[in-house]
């Protein structure tokens, strides 16, 4: 079995995909693209508390604490989580480069988390790409070797990269809401989300990509500031500060259901064409 047959076959497209002779030049953006008309795109406007500037990051403990409380998203904790974002706002790391962005997340104790893991897991990849994939949190192989999506996850990623012609590290950024793992890998809370988020949003801002891809539930609800389901925010090109986004399964998710992955190479899919018709 060659490379590309076991991709395949990660992605549940095998033999479905083979039948129709994939040829080595499918291996680019452009044919992947090529090979089947992308579904119907259309535009929704969504924005975190409605500010198109980069969340700054100072912010008391004893703020963040005050959220934590809360559980993930999806309970009570959301409206603080909006006030909370709209109080930091244009805060400090408007201006902060990649040197001390690393620097301020190394030193990070905004929220507990910090104490309970190995080292923070900052993001890895091409600081000037067109691509960024934004995962949930660092989990127990993240956490040891220091970069985000090492683990099982990560090798299905790397997979899903390759089937749109992508390769990790060339174009491609690779980085999470949450920089420290949650004890137990549970999903973060709403206050570490708040405290940890400024630090992606400064992020993409430095990077400046071309697409957003939020992997899951706690990437999309971040960054498009809702609670909806995965399930209705697929297919759609969303809005993140001018910037499209495309939600997609998280691969955790893909590998307990396997049967998704199709759904998973359509929204790929439909992220490529996005960047191709900007
Ligand atoms: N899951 C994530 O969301 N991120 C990682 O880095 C690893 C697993």
């Amino acid at each position: 079995m060659d490379r590309r047959e076991a991709m395949l076959r990660e992605l549940n497209l095998y033999p479905l995909w083979e039948r129709r002779h994939v040829p080595e030049s499918m291996h680019s953006v452009e044919a992947a693209v090529a090979q089947e008309p992308p579904a119907e795109v259309t535009v929704s406007s969504t924005d975190v508390s409605g500010n198109a500037s980069v969340s700054g990051g100072a912010v008391p403990r004893a703020e963040v604490e005050d959220l934590f409380v809360a559980g993930p998203y999806g309970d009570s904790g959301e409206d603080s989580l909006r006030e909370f974002q709209i109080k930091i706002a244009g805060g400090p790391l408007a201006d902060v480069d990649w040197p001390e962005l690393r620097q301020k997340v190394r030193g990070c104790e905004l929220c507990a988390l910090r104490a309970g893991c190995t080292q923070t897991v900052f993001g890895a990849g091409d600081e000037q790409a067109d691509w960024l994939f934004v995962g949930e949190a660092p989990g127990a192989d993240e956490d040891v070797s220091g970069e985000p999506f090492v683990g099982q996850a990560g090798r299905l990623l790397d997979n899903m990269l390759m089937s749109i012609g992508l390769a990790r590290g060339e174009n491609v950024y690779i980085a999470n809401v949450i920089k420290c793992r949650p004890e137990e890998d549970r999903h973060p809370h709403v206050g570490e989300i708040a405290a940890c988020l400024p630090y992606l949003k400064r992020q993409i801002a430095l990077i400046k990509p071309r697409v957003i891809v939020a992997l899951g539930k706690t990437a999309a609800s971040a960054l498009l500031d809702t609670d909806a389901t995965i399930a209705s925010l697929r297919g759609e090109i969303h809005d993140y500060n001018g910037t499209p986004l495309v939600v997609t399964y998280h691969p955790a998710y893909l590998l307990r259901s396997p049967m998704e992955k199709a759904k998973a190479w359509q929204d790929l899919r439909l992220a490529v064409a996005t960047l191709q018709k900007k």
